[in-house]
């Protein structure tokens, strides 16, 4: 909604219907496309990044957002099929569609491309070894692509989360009040994280301010972890 906010058109591409999300952004006066697709096919991301060159004909920024996560338990519970699935939508998604997308940022001599990846990362979170593992993963991905692009003019860039009232994660009151009975006492600015925390961030890596900074992880976790 930020970036429709700033003038960007925009293609959710989801799992689920983002319809309503797609109105919401629309109202913003921005032109939107409400994509199903599942990140980890090859043939959905080929169709999407299609379907969003039809409709815009160009595409100057790709945000790696969709991701999945996990209900927190032991790493021996986990299982293979679990950690694969994991990887499959958190790491090879963005893979795919940093590959379908370059192409046509080649094309513009401009590109944006910023993963959003999480503090469990830096905080090393328990219970969630697969999750925090592909987050990890993104930010080799990040360094190690931003590398590869520099001299396409294409900037790769990751943003890390804390724990944040999005949608999902308010409607479970328990777990909310969790975080803030256990964790809350180890930020520097100690209140709930919520979306606009974070749109600030990508619409700056998004913009012609941040032409010189590629490969970077920006944390927003209210200073929790610090490197
Ligand atoms: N909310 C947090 O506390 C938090 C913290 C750190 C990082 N993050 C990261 O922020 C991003 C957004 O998280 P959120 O909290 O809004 O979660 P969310 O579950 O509300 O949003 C994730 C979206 O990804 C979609 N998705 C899942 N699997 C998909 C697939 N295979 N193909 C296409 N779409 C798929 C889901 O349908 C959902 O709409 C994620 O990358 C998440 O890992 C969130």
């Amino acid at each position: 909604m930020r970036l429709a906010a700033e003038g960007a058109d925009v293609a959710l591409v989801d799992i689920s219907d983002s319809d309503v999300t797609a109105a919401e952004v629309a109202a913003s006066g921005s032109r939107t496309l409400a994509i199903r697709a599942d990140v980890s096919s090859e043939t959905d991301v080929q169709s999407a990044v299609e379907q969003a060159l039809s409709a815009f004909g160009r595409i100057d920024i790709l945000v790696n957002n969709a991701a999945m996560t996990a209900p927190p338990r032991p790493f021996d519970q986990i299982g293979p099929a679990e950690w694969r699935r994991m990887m499959d939508v958190n790491t090879l998604g963005p893979y795919m569609l940093s590959r379908a997308t370059v192409p046509p940022m080649r094309t513009l001599k401009r590109g944006r491309i910023i993963n959003i990846v999480s503090a469990t990362f830096h905080q090393g979170v328990p219970f969630l070894l697969h999750y925090v593992s592909s987050k990890g993963a993104m930010i080799g991905f990040t360094r190690a692509l931003a590398r590869e692009l520099g001299n396409d003019n294409i900037t790769v860039n990751a943003i890390a989360p804390g724990f944040t009232l999005t949608e999902r994660i308010a409607r479970q009151t328990e777990r909310v009040e969790a975080f803030r009975r256990d964790n809350m006492r180890a930020l520097s600015i100690k209140r709930d994280e919520v979306p606009e925390d974070i749109a600030g961030a990508a619409s700056f890596l998004a913009s012609d301010d941040s032409s010189f900074i590629t490969g970077q992880t920006i944390i927003i976790d209210g200073g929790w972890a610090m490197i």
